[in-house]
């Protein structure tokens, strides 16, 4: 069943998108489930071309309300569908694949347990890709075939969705990048350096704008409260906090550090990462190399 055009991940050429390709294209990290949903419906849309025709014939004239029903499935539905694919594609040309993550180390657990401080005032030296990689990994990389992941998640549901915006990696553009972690990418959201702007919907915290990039945790709420009701957002809030400790562990195993923050207008943080509406920030954590005026910056032997 034809359903709609799509570049695949590489940019190379279109190919059909049908239902079992809407799962690869889920899982090879070129649409979010969302996105490849609404592209298939509004392909069907697309596809009932025809038969919205024959029952516009048939009935539309002698019903002034299913004529305009009609008549404007048959005006956006395309254009909706035109919208997708073009979506797909800008994101399948801004995808950057991170290098493969470390599943081993000879740092143990209980010495990152030890030494990890809040850190909040960073060198000016940039991150590399790596540890980009292996950060993001450990937030919310996935670690099985079924695609479970590097956190806990209550029924599996997995409503995270971790953003990066970079400001000084060596090998990435400054710019916010929305991580797909069964692909184990980064998607291009938008371009530019945004930690001063992050900063500012923080209280000015500025370990935001000292930081050479910000992880930022956010959620789609209905993916748990679908399930589970009301009590799905105490869910993945707690979920939050298994990333953010998991992350700021990787980061004290790597010599990095960061912060948790959690002082910050949602409305000015979803603005400015491009939020959908049903999607809520829930932390912020700048991560980069101990500067000078932190505590943390100490050796860590002398800690
Ligand atoms: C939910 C939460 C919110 C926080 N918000 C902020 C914040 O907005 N700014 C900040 O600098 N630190 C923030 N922190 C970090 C705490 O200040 C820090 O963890 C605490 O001082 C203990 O120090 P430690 O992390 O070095 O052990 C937050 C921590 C948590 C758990």
């Amino acid at each position: 069943m034809c359903l709609g055009w799509t570049k695949d991940v590489e940019g190379r050429s279109p190919a059909i998108a049908h239902r079992e390709t809407q799962r690869e294209f889920v899982a090879r990290g070129l649409l979010a489930r969302e996105e490849a949903e609404q592209l298939v419906c509004m392909c069907m849309l697309t596809k009932c071309w025809p038969g919205w025709m024959r029952l516009w014939r048939k009935h539309g004239f002698r019903n002034a309300r299913l004529s305009l029903a009609l008549m404007l499935l048959m005006l956006f539905g395309p254009a909706t569908c035109g919208g997708a694919v073009r979506m797909a594609s800008a994101q399948a040309m801004d995808v950057v694949t991170l290098p493969q993550p470390l599943t081993e180390s000879h740092y143990p657990v209980e010495r990152a347990l030890r030494q990890r401080r809040s850190l909040r005032d960073f060198a000016a030296t940039a991150l590399t890709l790596k540890e980009v990689s292996q950060l993001l990994w450990a937030a919310q990389g996935v670690t099985s075939p079924q695609g479970l992941r590097t956190t806990p998640s209550a029924g599996a549901l997995y409503p995270l969705e971790t953003y990066f915006v970079a400001g000084n990696v060596s090998g990435l553009a400054p710019g916010i990048y929305r991580y797909l972690p069964r692909a184990h990418r980064l998607v291009r959201v938008s371009q530019g350096d945004k930690r001063a702007n992050l900063a500012a919907a923080a209280l000015g915290q500025p370990s935001i704008s000292k930081a050479p990039g910000v992880v930022v945790l956010t959620a789609v709420e209905r993916r748990t409260t679908g399930k589970y009701g009301p009590r799905g957002i105490a869910y993945l809030e707690r979920e939050a906090g298994h990333a953010a400790q998991n992350l700021l562990l990787q980061a004290t195993a790597l010599g990095l550090g960061g912060v948790p923050i959690g002082a910050f207008v949602d409305a000015r943080v979803a603005a400015i990462l491009g939020l959908p509406a049903d999607a809520r920030p829930l932390y912020l954590i700048p991560v980069g190399r101990p500067g000078p005026g932190d505590s943390a910056s100490k050796p860590r032997s002398a800690r």
